[in-house]
């Protein structure tokens, strides 16, 4: 039946999905507005299969609820949804693909806050596992801004805590309640050599992942501790709750904390595990630790990748790799050695997902905790923890000393991001358009010592679909010396996010503290963007 609505105009998805309070969301018909435009936008959801999880934040369950009851309003032939609703984003995107669905929602803020005052948010991910375009996305928004009614069945609620496969009485939809983990945890078992992690973790190896009271434990636990043979104490916080424990699951060193002070305590006589790892909200994000040492997300994705090929899955190595523009080009590095391309993105994973499936790459990543291969259309924390434990497994030899071996190797991207929270959102755009004005001034001048080779605004064009995407971050770049990209977030709630990126390459010294080695880049950033006189700001609400 039909139900009529007044359109909102506020439902223009950001970097990933349509993030909102969930005060917003409770508005009545606002979930359904969105959900609406996505099958009037996508009509080859109609007769096909259709995933559905989240990440079991507060709101995940009411809205599950209610797209079952519009995808049968909409002839949907199968729904297919993890146990209690839950799916993490990267076995979201697995499932996808497995089931040759004709796509899926994805229900995540991912690390944003849950809680009945806290975020939600809704993604709706293509036939190939990846995120809507950016076509489909401003499609679905322009047909939410003029939406008078929506479809929906009145239907019972359905019973999503046993697995198994029922139709929906009164209509022709069949439902299948799936084991969250179990088509993941297979996949995992072909890309990564389970035996020699295994065997590692028998021994004296200790580590400790931590899921953040959110989506990754069921994971953990059946990877980790079922097929892995890890101890429990290995598993932190790994019961999923609706408000994440009332944390902010975003794996960074500022708020995965309790796994920094073991990892990293300020006394260090005592037994520090050898590895520490966590994930996010809906399990995308990763970080990683060894014994007093953080890996940035960019030195991270670069010694995965140069060490891919001897991995299970990735033995005939790689066909290039990509990283998003502002991320360090430690990456670049690798693959220049390798001989393979290196392609830099705008900020989204979408932007990956046709050279992922054009098979042009193997493995990708961001500055901000993402990492994932060719196996799914999303970033995947587990699987990038898993690369870790596997070359831990193969090397048996401190990460702190890969790290220095790798650095030895190629060099060190030293790299920071900064940001500035919660801006009045006209505040910003000066900010923005100022540095835009003097971007032309910048070309051939010095900065920090080093002359700057480009000073614009990034632009993509895609060698795939030759889609082009503007204005997707401005960089000053000071040749292979470094680099300052800044850009606003596309992913926040509240106010705006100025985020600043900070990459400084150093060949031969390369153990200096990263905040030490770019005090100098982000004075002069600041300075450019004239942070202090327009917002008052001095300093970073965040530094990762
Ligand atoms: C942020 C990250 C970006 C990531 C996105 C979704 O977006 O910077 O790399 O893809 O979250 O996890 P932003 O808020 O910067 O637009
Ligand atoms: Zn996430």
């Amino acid at each position: 039946m039909y139900r009529t609505l007044t359109a909102f105009q506020d439902q223009r998805p950001g970097t990933a999905g349509l993030r909102k309070k969930v005060t917003v969301f409770q508005q009545p018909h606002y979930l359904e507005s969105f959900i609406e435009a996505v099958f009037q936008c996508y009509p080859g959801l109609k007769d096909s299969t259709l995933i559905i999880g989240g990440d079991g934040r507060f709101y995940n369950n009411k809205a599950i609820q209610t797209i079952v009851k519009m995808a049968a309003a909409k002839s949907v032939k199968k729904i297919v949804v993890g146990k209690h609703g839950y799916l993490s984003t990267p076995a979201a995107s697995h499932l996808i693909r497995e089931y040759n669905a004709a796509g899926g929602f994805i229900l995540t803020a991912s690390h944003n806050p849950a809680g009945p005052k806290g975020d939600f948010g809704i993604k709706f991910n293509v036939s190939n596992g990846g995120q809507a375009s950016e076509q489909l996305t401003e499609a679905i928004f322009a047909c939410t801004r003029s939406l008078e009614k929506y479809e929906l069945e009145e239907l019972d609620d359905i019973n999503i805590d046993h697995i198994g496969i029922c139709k929906l009485a009164g209509t022709e939809m069949e439902v299948e309640v799936i084991d969250p983990v179990e088509s993941y945890a297979l996949l995992m078992q072909r890309l990564f050599d389970f035996t020699a992690i295994r065997n590692m973790l028998a021994g004296n190896f200790k580590f400790r992942f931590d899921a953040m009271h959110a989506i990754t434990g069921p994971y953990a636990k059946q990877i980790f501790r079922e097929l892995l043979g890890a101890d429990e104490s290995s598993l932190m916080n790994c019961l999923p709750q609706e408000d994440f424990g009332g944390g902010h699951p975003d794996p960074n060193l500022v708020y995965a904390k309790e796994l920094v002070n073991i990892m990293m305590p300020e006394d260090a006589s005592g037994n520090v595990p050898d590895f520490g790892a966590a994930s996010d909200g809906d399990g995308d994000r990763n970080m990683i630790l060894g014994r007093g040492i953080f890996v940035s997300p960019g030195d991270s994705l670069a010694v995965i990748s140069a060490n891919a090929h001897r991995f299970p899955g990735y033995s005939d190595g790689l066909p290039g790799v990509a990283r998003s523009m502002p991320t360090s080009r430690a990456v670049d590095a690798v693959a220049a050695e390798l001989s393979i391309p290196c392609f830099e993105t705008p900020t989204g994973w979408r932007f990956f997902c046709n050279l992922l499936e054009d098979g042009r790459i193997g493995i990708c990543g961001e500055e901000s905790f993402g990492t994932s291969s060719d196996h799914a259309r999303e970033k995947d924390g587990l699987w990038a923890v898993l690369a870790w434990l596997n070359l831990l497994a193969l090397e048996r030899k401190p990460v702190s000393e890969i790290m220095q071996a790798h650095w030895n190797h190629f060099g060190r991207h030293y790299y920071q991001r900064h940001d500035f929270e919660e801006l009045d959102a006209d505040v910003a755009n000066k900010l923005i358009v100022g540095l835009q004005e003097t971007l032309p001034k910048l070309v051939n001048t010095t900065l920090c010592g080093h002359n700057v080779t480009v000073a614009d605004e990034f632009s993509y064009l895609d060698p795939v679909d030759n889609s082009v995407s503007h204005q997707q971050g401005i960089r000053i770049v000071m040749g292979d010396a470094a680099r300052i990209v800044v850009r606003l977030s596309g992913t926040g709630t509240q106010g705006a996010t100025l985020r600043l990126y900070l990459e400084r390459f150093e060949r031969e010294n390369i153990t200096m503290a990263p905040e030490a080695a770019l005090s100098d880049l982000a004075a002069t950033a600041r300075s450019l963007l004239n942070l202090e006189n327009m917002a008052g700001r001095n300093a970073p609400d965040l530094v990762t």
